[in-house]
């Protein structure tokens, strides 16, 4: 089961530093249960040395990379730089493609760089017809009327979409929901069939309602 914080365009190192010094000492040495941050770019260093040093059940990500590979592409942040410090990307974020022009032909080439230096994707879905580039194992379901805004998904149609997104891609696709995920709302999707986790925004931010959710996850397994 996967509980991944996705931070967006928040926190400076020290706040960043803050959360993991609170959310690390608590997370459950759970090999079921996989715990993943992605912070923004300029954080990404100092959280990965900080688990590191203090050994906790933690994997860090990042938010987004290049779909170019390294070279002179100013601002972008290459799968191989980023390699040295995440396992982990997230892709083709609804808010990618809304504020920064991101096709499905990018987060294609994106996912390839990712595959090519060993980084997992997370492809976003925002529904069952988003494409699913070969060789992806691993999704999030995220509605964009539930991103944000207080209004989640059901769960039983978060479980549906989940099941067609693996009807299509194969059985062994891993499906996550985000949008709108609470400690209120977080066992209802984690105890559906078809999802093993959530991508979780706002309420990641929150050290108190983040090791709630994780506690939770950590519970049903
Ligand atoms: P939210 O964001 O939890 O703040 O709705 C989820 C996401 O965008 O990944």
């Amino acid at each position: 089961m996967w509980i991944i914080a996705n931070w967006k365009s928040n926190k400076n190192i020290t706040e960043a530093l803050s959360w993991v010094d609170e959310v690390g000492p608590q997370i459950p040495r759970n090999e079921a249960l996989k715990v993943v941050v992605c912070p923004t770019v300029m954080c990404i260093e100092d959280v990965k040395k900080a688990v590191i040093v203090n050994g906790y059940h933690l994997t860090v990500g990042a938010q987004d990379l290049s779909s170019f590979d390294e070279g002179a592409y100013t601002g972008e942040e290459a799968a191989r730089i980023l390699k040295d410090v995440v396992d982990i990307s997230i892709l083709g974020h609804s808010e990618r493609r809304q504020h920064f022009n991101e096709t499905d032909e990018t987060v294609a080439e994106k996912v390839a760089q990712a595959k090519q230096y060993n980084i997992e994707s997370l492809v976003c879905c925002q529904d069952e017809n988003t494409p699913v580039p070969l060789g992806v194992k691993l999704v999030a379901y995220e509605p964009v009327f539930a991103i944000g805004t207080g209004t989640p998904d059901t769960p039983q149609n978060a479980n549906n979409v989940a099941k067609l997104l693996k009807d299509k891609h194969g059985s062994e696709l891993e499906v996550l929901y985000g949008g709108s995920v609470t400690s209120e709302n977080a066992k209802a999707y984690l105890s559906q069939e078809n999802i093993s986790g959530l991508l979780i925004g706002k309420s990641s931010l929150d050290t108190t309602e983040f090791i709630k959710i994780v506690e939770i996850a950590d519970n049903l397994l």
